[in-house]
């Protein structure tokens, strides 16, 4: 089976790591993201990744000039514009000439779910689409999808103001889906698999959805991107510190990531935070209360930061 994955957006509640860089390629824990959604994806059978691909798509481009990442090969479709997320998914699939079943990945998402069971589930039932859950407790940032007991889907609430969601079950992002699907999302014009495809299979009684309390998580805040990457070390107090960055004596670096060519002058305190590549934390200076430093970011000596993006983003 092939996988589209979609990586084109712009990142935007990452800023400023992302404004020169695709969220799906800033490192987790020394790899890019891609390459750890990739390699699970080829730890279930999948075969070819297509990825969907509108901002910066050089970053990857130029990261997988073979065109293999992880194992898999992969096959580049770069939208002319943003097309949202099902128009994404439909000029891809018809770019890598997608005919049968396949499956759709949000490609900021850090999980062990079981794609394969998720695979058989759909193969069960005969639906057009099926979808993944996972359980949060702020089902407000996600979509929120009611099911009754067989599984089937009831309806698909994007982003529901808080206190609204009729559940804590969302959408964690992975679909599989029956080519038919293509059929119902217009070319070339932005379309919505969460305001308008979803919704629409869902009243008709096509769309079913699998619950799963595998490891989970959305990378896309400095919260979440973070958390992933503390996920990934087995030691709950540490840090994530590229190769390459350096860290001067008598500097300490807290539950924070420090991304390569980044460092940290004497005596200084990274905490809770993001240095982004290149960035230069001052001597007895403080980053601390989740700050996000860009590419090249700079804090000057003794300077304390708490809480701060730099450059500053709107
Ligand atoms: N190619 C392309 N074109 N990709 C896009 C576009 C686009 O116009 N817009 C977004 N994407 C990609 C993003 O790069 C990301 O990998 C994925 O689509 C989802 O977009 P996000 O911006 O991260 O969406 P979200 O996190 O707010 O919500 C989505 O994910 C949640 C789970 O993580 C929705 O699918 C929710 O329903 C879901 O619960
Ligand atoms: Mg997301």
């Amino acid at each position: 089976m092939r996988a589209v994955v979609l990586v084109g957006g712009h990142g935007t509640r990452l800023r400023p790591l992302t404004l020169d860089t695709p969220k799906q390629m800033l490192p987790i824990v020394g790899r890019p993201m891609i390459e750890h959604v990739v390699g699970h994806l080829a730890s279930h059978g999948i075969t070819e990744v297509v990825l969907s691909l509108g901002f910066l798509p050089d970053a990857f481009t130029d990261a997988y000039p073979d065109g293999r990442c992880a194992g898999l090969p992969l096959h580049y479709a770069v939208e002319p514009e943003p097309l949202d997320t099902a128009g994404a998914i439909g000029f891809a699939a018809t770019h890598a000439g997608i005919h049968d079943t396949f499956l759709v990945l949000n490609g900021d998402v850090m999980t062990d779910l079981d794609v394969t069971g998720l695979i058989a589930a759909h193969r069960r039932t005969g639906a057009e689409g099926t979808i993944a859950l996972t359980p949060v407790e702020d089902p407000s940032r996600y979509g929120v999808v009611p099911t009754d007991d067989d599984g089937r889907v009831l309806g698909f609430i994007e982003k529901p103001a808080p206190g609204d969601a009729p559940t804590n079950r969302i959408n964690a992002g992975t679909y599989v889906l029956e080519p038919s699907v293509l059929g119902r999302i217009d070319p070339g014009r932005r379309v919505s698999v969460e305001r308008d495809v979803f919704p629409a299979m869902a009243a008709e009684g096509t769309l079913y959805a699998v619950a799963s309390d595998a490891y989970w998580i959305d990378t896309g805040t400095p919260e979440t991107y973070l958390q992933a990457n503390l996920d990934l070390l087995d030691d709950p107090g540490g840090s994530v510190v590229a190769e390459d960055a350096s860290v001067a004596p008598g500097a300490s670096v807290v539950g924070s990531v420090v991304m390569a060519g980044a460092s940290i002058g004497e005596n200084a305190l990274v905490e809770d935070s993001i240095v982004g590549s290149g960035a230069r934390v001052g001597a007895s200076s403080q980053v601390v209360g989740l700050s996000v430093l860009g590419a090249g970011a700079v804090v000057a000596d003794g300077e304390r930061v708490d809480g701060v993006r730099r450059p500053e983003v709107t």
